[in-house]
């Protein structure tokens, strides 16, 4: 008898929309350089259809899925356990399923941002004065990532300022983190890091907060990421930011520590990302 021929262990990130995933290309990358026999695949999946659409790929021998939009809440409600990074962020990027039919769920979002800061933009916040536009699920995410990062001060501009209000007390941080409407940041000098955690590619040509907020060391970091330069990238280069970037290193770093958590292997993400970077999206 010979043996069996071997099958790779599956993996897929699920999601609505997902045809446009870079996940799957990541991992590929990761499997290849660490010597791991993998397979990852996409899978579409409606809100009405996530869970069984889980359950139907752990029944097909599934045994991790990276959870993207609009599925990362219900991950969270879905797991049986979750990571501390879950667990204050209320959101799931990543789901194992253990041993006696257990889903476990962690959040790789937040670490991924601060090694994507740290690493490849070589920004320490120890210090630092941090603003976040938005106050949805994306700041959460980022918000429960800086709760320990040393920050000296951390403004949560938000369209309604009673949701940043809200979300900070939700998350019991630090006294010197506030909320802020979008005009008063006229009040403020300029930042060392601006996040875009808006939904919001749609600035158009009206700027989305006063420019006094970015000056030569600040780094504008949309955590939105797209083939070609985002908006909020553009509006601001064009109004003093001395760096502005996408999320694409976040995107890597967040697949490497979900790829750590199911393989138990770290891959090295420079290679990586130097390869999925788009030359008009830096
Ligand atoms: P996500 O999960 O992507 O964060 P969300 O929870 O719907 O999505 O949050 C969207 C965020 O983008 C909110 O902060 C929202 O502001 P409001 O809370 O005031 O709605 C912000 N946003 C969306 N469109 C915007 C716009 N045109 N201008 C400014 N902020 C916008």
């Amino acid at each position: 008898m010979g043996t069996p021929p071997a099958v790779p262990d599956r993996y897929a990130v699920v999601g609505f929309p997902v045809d446009h995933s870079h996940s799957p290309r990541i991992h590929e990358l990761f499997a290849h350089q660490t010597g791991e026999f993998i397979a990852y695949t996409r899978l579409a999946a409606r809100p009405a259809e996530f869970e069984a659409a889980v359950a139907a790929f752990v029944a097909r021998g599934g045994k991790g899925l990276n959870v993207t939009v609009p599925h990362k809440e219900a991950a969270f409600e879905l797991a049986d356990e979750v990571g501390p990074e879950a667990e204050s962020a209320r959101a799931v990027n990543t789901l194992s399923f253990l041993a006696g039919n257990r889903i476990r769920g962690d959040n790789t979002d937040g670490v991924g941002f601060r090694r994507d800061l740290g690493n490849n933009h070589g920004l320490s916040l120890d210090g630092k004065r941090v603003l976040i536009l938005g106050a949805g699920g994306a700041a959460r995410g980022i918000l429960a990532a800086l709760l320990d990062a040393g920050t000296r001060e951390l403004i949560v501009a938000n369209r309604t300022v009673q949701r940043a209000r809200d979300l900070l007390a939700e998350l019991a941080t630090p006294e010197q983190f506030s909320a802020c409407p979008i005009p008063e940041l006229r009040d403020h000098a300029p930042f060392d890091l601006v996040v875009n955690a808006t939904s919001a590619g749609l600035y158009g040509d009206s700027p989305p907060f006063p420019p006094g907020c970015l000056a030569a060391r600040t780094l504008a970091y949309d955590l939105v990421y797209s083939p070609d330069e985002t908006p909020f990238v553009s509006w601001a280069r064009r109004h003093g930011a001395g760096r502005a970037v996408q999320g694409w290193g976040m995107l890597v770093e967040q697949a490497a520590e979900s790829f750590a958590i199911w393989r138990g292997i770290r891959p090295d993400t420079a290679p990586v990302l130097r390869q999925i970077l788009p030359r008009r999206g830096r």
